[in-house]
Parts: structure tokens; sequence; C-alpha cells
């Protein structure tokens, strides 16, 4: 368990060190250490403080390069254009840092230095309703976001905030009781998630259609909701059923999608009701919510709409009804005093950041969120169809979720059997429910959130380019490896020389916990997706220069051996965080 500092950090170390020396006034000066194609690292801050100090850049850059060790992780240094240092690692520090985090079921990445408590609010769809991708996105990019936190030693708390709350309910319980029988079980058998959702949509649209239609119905269902605000017992029942059918359903999909969505986690609109009036007693009392045409509102300078007007947050309406405002504020209030949090973290649509943004500013102005915490929106782009228009079928409808990941499994399952030479029926479906969920995960996670993306199946099951199944072969290709490789055992030899194909790829390996750092602090998966797709290119450009299994010694076989083990680990290990499987074979 133990963490194992990066060779960049490292290097990092001994020229600073070199560095004030050399330039005792330069202090704890960074050097500014960089990738670079020449060689390993170049240090390009070497120029700016030898101006600084009046001191010539080229002479300061060689008396730092002579105060390095020898013999030590830098085999080579030197002294480029008007003061930058080219750093070339030696092969065998290379070796034995891949070494050190072979040697940690962790890899070597170290737990974060001040852990601190985020909700991740994701994964958030709407009783009653179908899921469509915009919750894939978030559900997808959180579910992620979790791996990833939870990894680093945060203390993660998820929260599905699904919409069970709302005045359509007045609408769907009359009709409910008026057609008592429709959410009925036979007998005792459990409905499938399909069942559950085609019962819901019977009952949504049956009941739309007499709501806009008989007013006599309106009226009732109008009735219906005053009873469910004021918590009547027969209408809390059935609502309770509308939340439960439609639990069947999400929970379906969400194991469709490969995804565990603990039901303690789900704490909906309707979950903070008991909150609401004293959220706006305290905003109004503040002086931060001021009533304006009977509703209560919260004004913004910089928030106006198209005819210049400010355009407030309503956080009560002029007809005494809470909406999504009030939750979400109450939600904040208790995210913080109740479950401790720092962090807040909304795997949310960018349609509704101005929403988020003027609830965070009410939020600080009511001195609930202060400098000790930080909300945060990791907002995503829309889902396109191939014609590049937000994701709709031919009839204009949108797309059901489980629709398409049922299509995703189905291509999955051609490109594996094409390639599958011995598998079984049962495996080809194994393997297709891996490659197909993993395709829409990857394609999803690999463009940065902010960004729209198309969504094209095709290109997300193919065997070429940046694509999940590309890096699945690679990680099945090496496990293959590893199997033929017989009594030879993966074994690292610092010893040997390498190749330029090995110490590519092993300074590749060697950034896993600076990428993670990075991903875990700025909320940006796609970080990491990127690096694995690095990756496995690494491992193929290696795989075809440097024989594994007939390499020229012994010794050489296995340190390539430990090569190849130590991608493969990485890449199930990086996979994993995205909620990406690895099968063993493909
Ligand atoms: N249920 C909402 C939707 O489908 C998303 C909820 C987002 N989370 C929140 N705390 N408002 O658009």
């Amino acid at each position: 368990m133990a963490s194992v500092p990066s060779l960049a950090s490292t290097v990092h170390q001994r020229v600073a060190d070199a560095l004030s020396a050399a330039l005792p006034e330069a202090g704890t000066a960074d050097p500014l250490l960089r990738r670079s194609d020449r060689a390993d690292f170049q240090a390009n801050g070497i120029l700016a403080l030898a101006k600084k100090a009046k001191a010539n850049p080229r002479e300061l850059a060689a008396q730092v390069a002579g105060g390095l060790p020898a013999n030590d992780v830098i085999k080579e240094i030197e002294v480029s254009g008007p003061g930058f240092l080219n750093i070339t690692i030696a092969d065998r520090a290379i070796t034995e840092t891949l070494a050190a985090r072979a040697a940690d079921e962790r890899l070597g990445v170290p737990y974060a230095e001040n852990p601190g408590t985020t909700v991740v609010d994701y994964a958030q769809p709407n009783v009653a309703k179908e899921m469509h991708v915009g919750h894939l996105r978030s559900a997808v990019i959180g579910d992620a976001m979790v791996k990833i936190l939870e990894f680093a030693g945060e203390k993660v708390v998820r929260r599905h905030h699904i919409g069970d709350w709302g005045t359509q309910f007045g609408m769907l319980i009359q009709y409910l009781i008026e057609h008592p029988h429709e959410l009925d079980h036979e007998g005792s058998r459990e409905v499938s998630g399909e069942e559950a959702m085609s019962s819901l949509n019977r009952i949504y649209k049956a009941a739309r259609v007499l709501f806009d239609s008989d007013e006599e119905f309106k009226d009732r269902a109008r009735r219906r909701v005053v009873d469910l605000q004021a918590g009547e017992k027969e209408t809390l029942a059935l609502w309770q059923r509308f939340v439960d059918e439609s639990k069947i359903y999400f929970y379906s999909v969400f194991g469709k999608l490969d995804m565990e969505i603990r039901d303690a986690d789900v704490v909906g609109e309707s979950g903070y009701n008991e909150m609401l009036e004293e959220t706006c007693h305290i905003l109004e009392e503040s002086g931060v919510a001021v009533r304006s045409e009977g509703a209560l509102c919260v004004f913004f300078d910089d928030v106006k709409g198209p005819d210049g007007n400010p355009v407030p947050l309503i956080v009560k309406k002029s007809n005494g009804g809470y909406g999504y405002a009030a939750t979400d504020l109450s939600a904040i209030r208790d995210r913080v005093q109740s479950l401790g949090a720092d962090t807040l973290v909304y795997v949310v649509d960018a349609r509704q950041s101005l929403h988020f943004k003027m609830v965070f500013e009410t939020a600080r102005r009511a001195g609930w969120l202060n400098d000790q915490e930080k909300a945060v929106q990791l907002a995503f782009g829309t889902v396109l169809g191939k014609d590049g228009k937000p994701f709709k079928t031919r009839e204009g409808e949108t797309v059901r979720l489980v629709d398409l990941l049922d299509e995703a499994v189905e291509r999955a399952a051609a490109v594996v059997r094409e390639k599958a030479q011995d598998l079984t029926e049962e495996e080809i479906a194994e393997r297709a429910a891996q490659v197909g969920i993993g395709a829409i995960k990857y394609a999803d996670l690999s463009t940065s959130a902010s960004r729209d993306y198309k969504f094209d199946l095709d290109q997300m099951v193919s065997l070429n380019g940046d694509t999940s199944v590309y890096l699945q072969y690679a990680y099945a290709r090496i496990q293959s490896i590893l199997r033929k490789a017989g009594d030879a055992k993966p074994a690292a030899h610092p010893e040997l020389g390498l190749a330029p194909a090995e110490r590519a790829l092993g300074l590749h390996l060697d950034r896993f916990a600076e990428v993670l750092a990075e991903v875990a602090s700025s909320y940006e998966p796609h970080k990491l997706a990127a690096y694995l797709y690095q990756l496995a290119s690494h491992y193929t450009a290696f795989y075809a220069d440097c024989p594994v299994l007939k390499a020229e010694t012994p010794e050489m076989v296995e340190n390539r051996l430990f090569l190849c083990d130590l991608t493969a680990r990485t890449l199930h290990q990086g996979m994993a965080l995205l909620g990406i499987r690895t099968p063993e074979r493909l």
C-alpha cells in the first residue's frame, strides 16, 4: 500500500534542489518541468529565473545540470537553446519505478492528502416518465466521477434527486383512484422494468387526455394535489405506488447499464418537503428573498430576460406552491449541514446552468455555502443524432433509453461473434453486454462533458479508433499473451536496457496516478479516457516493435511480460473507474 512518486515528480525534485543550490535566491522556484519530444522532459523555468537574478541563463542551466547527482534517475541532461534543460531518464529508473507500482495493488496511486466529503447528485430520472439520453449522460458521468473520487480516498455521498413530486401527481393519483386496477400486479408475480414503464405510460397518457378534456376531472385532480401536499394518507399511499412502480423501471435500466444504484441514495425532490417552509422563511427573514407580485423571489444583477427586465429565482409561487428551486435550496442545506459535505457536484444538463447559478448564489447569500464549501455543476451537453440535431426518433419523439441500450448490445454481439472462434452462445451474450454497454459509456466519457456529441452506434462499436472496444481488445490480447507464456512469468529486470517503444510505454504507465489526481480535482473523466486510449496505442506500438514471448533472452521475455501485465492492470483499473468491463477473452 505504498504510493509511488512518479518519475516526473522525482525529476522535478532533483532539478529544483540543484536549482536552489546554484541560485540560492531562487528559493523553491519552479523549474517548470514539462514532457518533451526531444528528451523525456524539458525544464523551461531557468531562463526566466536567470533573467530575474541578472545571471546568464545558459551558465545557470549548466550549473544546475552539473549539480545533479550522478548515476541516479537522470541519465542525461543537456543545455539547449537559450537556457533550457533536456532531460533523459535512466532505463533502470523507469523499470524500478514501474516495479514499485506493480508491487502495489493500487498501482502506486496515493490517496488524496486532505480528503473531504463530496455529494454527487447524478442519475436523477423522473417518476412515471420514460428515461432518455439526458438521463444516460448524468448516470454515466456521475457514476464514473463517484468511482474516481472514492478511489482517491474522498468520502462520497451519492444522491439521486429523482423528480418524484409536483402537480402532475394530482392527475395521476386521481386517475388511479378512478381506475383502481391499473397498477395491479397479477398475484405476486414480479413485473419487469418494461412492463412497469408501459403501465405508467398508459396511465400517464390516459390521465392527460382526461385532464385536458374533462373539466370535472381536472377539478378533482387539482383537489387531489392539495390532499397530496397536505399529506393525506390515502393519497400519499397512492403516490408511493407510482414511485415504487417507477423504481422497478429505473433499477432495470440501471441494471442494464451495469450500474449499482442503492435505494438509500435515492432521495428525490419529495425528500425535502419538510424543509421547504423553513427554507423560504429563512430566505425571507434575512432579506435574501423578497415578495414580488405575490411570489417569493431572489433577484440577481446579471440575470435579465430578453426584455432587459430582471428574471428572478422563484422560491415560492404566488399560489403558495414550492418549485424546483425551493427543493434544491433545501437539499443544499441538508447536504452541507446534515451530511457534512464540503463539495457538492451536480451532474446535470447544461440547459439547467442558469438555475444552478442562481441557486448556488442564493445559498451563498443565505450563508449555506461559505468559503469552506463549494458547489459545482458538472454540466453536460446535448446528445445529437447523426444529423447533428438533438436526438429524436424518425417520428420526432424522444428516443427511449432502453431501445438504445438494447441496440448497442445487439450490434456488439455481431462484432463479438465475428471475432470469436471458441465462444459459446452464453459467452457471446455476456461479452456483447460488456462490449455494447461499455461502448455507450465510453463514447459519452471520451469527449469533454460540456460538449454535445453525436450518438453513432456504428462508430461506438468500431474496433478501430478511440472506442472502448479497442481498449477491451488491447486488454484481452495481453491476457492471451500471458496465458500463452506458460512457465515464463512477468518479472522486472531493471538491469536491462529498454527499446524506444518500451520506454514510451513505461513513461506513460508511470503517469497513471498523476492523471487520476487531475481528473478527480477537475471533474473531467474524459482525461482518463484519453489517457487509457494513449496507453492502448503505446501498447500497440510496443507490441509491433518488441517481440514478447520470442524476445532474445529469458530475462527480456520476463521484463516484457512485466510491461504487458502492468499495462493490463492499468487498463483494467482505469476502465473500472469509468464503469467499463474488461473481459479476459474477446
Ligand atoms: N430530474 C431532473 C431532470 O430530469 C434532474 C435533477 C437534477 N438534480 C437536481 N438537484 N436538480 O431534469
